[in-house]
C-alpha cells in the first residue's frame, strides 16, 4: 500500500454519539465561581499560589485551603437545568461528558459516562504515588497530616498547571467518532485540554454554548447565553429530532 494510504483513516462517526465538553461556565448558575470572569477564581487568587507542584512543595497548607473550599462549595452546590438536560439526552443518545470541572454536579444530574480531564475534588490521593484513591465527598476537608498507607501526605487529586491532564488519548478518541460536539461553558484557553476538540470529525455538527469566547474554533456553531437556558432547548432539539426520525 502506498505510504500515504497507511495514514491515520479516520474512523466513521456515530450519529447517535454525542461528545459533551464542559468548563467552569455549565457549573456557573449552580452558584460556583468560574476561573476567568471578572468575579473568577483567578481574579481572588494567584494560581501560581494554590495550583502548581510548586505552591504545594512551598506550603501545602494554604493549597489544602483552597481546594477544601472549592469541595465545600461543590458539594452545598445542586446541579442546574444544563447538567440535567445532559443527563436527558442519554434517553436516546449514547453520550459521553469530557469536563475540565472538579465538581461531581453531572455525576449528580444522573450522567453515566464522564471523564474527568483535570480531576476531581472528591479524591484525594498520596503526594508520592498516583494511587490508590481516597474518597473525600460530603465536603470532607483534606487535612495536613492525613496520610496514605505509605505514611505520605495526602493531595487533592487535581491536575495543577505543569502536571499531565487525565484521560487525554481516550478523550481525543471518543471525539473522533462523534456524530455531535456540544462544547458548553469554557473559555478554551487551557491547553492541552483545549486540544482534545481538534480531534471532531469534519461531518459532525458542533456547537459551542457560552457567554464569551475569545478564541471560537472553526466550524463551531456559536451560541452566546446562559448554559441553565441554552442547553435545555438544544436538548428538547435534538430529543425530539431523533423521536421523528423513529
Ligand atoms: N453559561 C454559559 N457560559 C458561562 C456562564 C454561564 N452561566 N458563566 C460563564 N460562562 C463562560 C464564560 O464566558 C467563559 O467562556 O464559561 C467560561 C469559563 O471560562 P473559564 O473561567 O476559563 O473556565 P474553564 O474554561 O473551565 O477553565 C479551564 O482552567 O484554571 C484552569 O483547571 C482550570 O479546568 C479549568 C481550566
Amino acid at each position: 500500500m502506498p505510504p500515504e494510504a497507511t495514514s491515520k483513516i479516520k474512523p466513521a462517526i456515530n450519529p447517535k454519539k454525542i461528545v459533551i465538553f464542559t468548563g467552569a461556565g455549565i457549573s456557573a448558575e449552580s452558584g460556583l465561581q468560574t476561573f476567568r470572569d471578572s468575579d473568577g477564581l483567578w481574579n481572588n487568587y494567584q494560581l501560581e499560589e494554590v495550583a502548581t507542584p510548586e505552591a504545594w512543595a512551598i506550603h501545602p497548607e494554604v493549597v489544602l485551603a483552597f481546594y477544601n473550599d472549592r469541595r465545600k462549595q461543590a458539594f452545598e452546590a445542586q446541579p442546574n437545568a444544563a447538567h440535567t438536560a445532559l443527563a436527558k439526552l442519554e434517553e436516546q443518545y449514547e453520550v459521553v461528558v469530557i469536563t475540565q470541572n472538579i465538581d461531581d454536579l453531572h455525576e449528580r444530574a444522573g450522567s453515566t459516562q464522564i471523564i474527568h480531564v483535570h480531576g476531581q475534588l472528591k479524591y484525594a490521593r498520596s503526594s508520592k504515588y498516583d494511587s490508590p484513591l481516597y474518597l473525600y465527598d460530603e465536603g470532607k476537608a483534606i487535612q495536613f497530616g492525613d496520610i496514605c498507607e505509605n505514611g505520605s501526605q495526602l493531595r487533592p487529586h487535581i491536575v495543577w498547571f505543569g502536571e499531565h491532564i487525565h484521560h487525554y488519548e481516550l478523550a481525543k478518541k471518543h471525539l473522533e467518532t462523534a456524530g455531535k460536539v456540544l462544547v458548553v461553558g469554557t473559555s478554551l484557553s487551557v491547553y492541552p485540554a483545549a486540544h482534545i476538540l481538534e480531534d471532531a470529525s469534519a461531518d459532525a455538527e458542533k456547537i459551542i454554548i457560552t457567554q464569551q469566547l475569545d478564541n471560537k474554533p472553526a466550524n463551531y456553531e456559536l451560541r452566546q447565553g446562559n448554559a441553565a437556558t441554552l442547553v435545555p432547548k438544544l436538548v428538547d432539539t435534538w430529543l425530539q429530532n431523533e423521536k421523528a426520525a423513529v
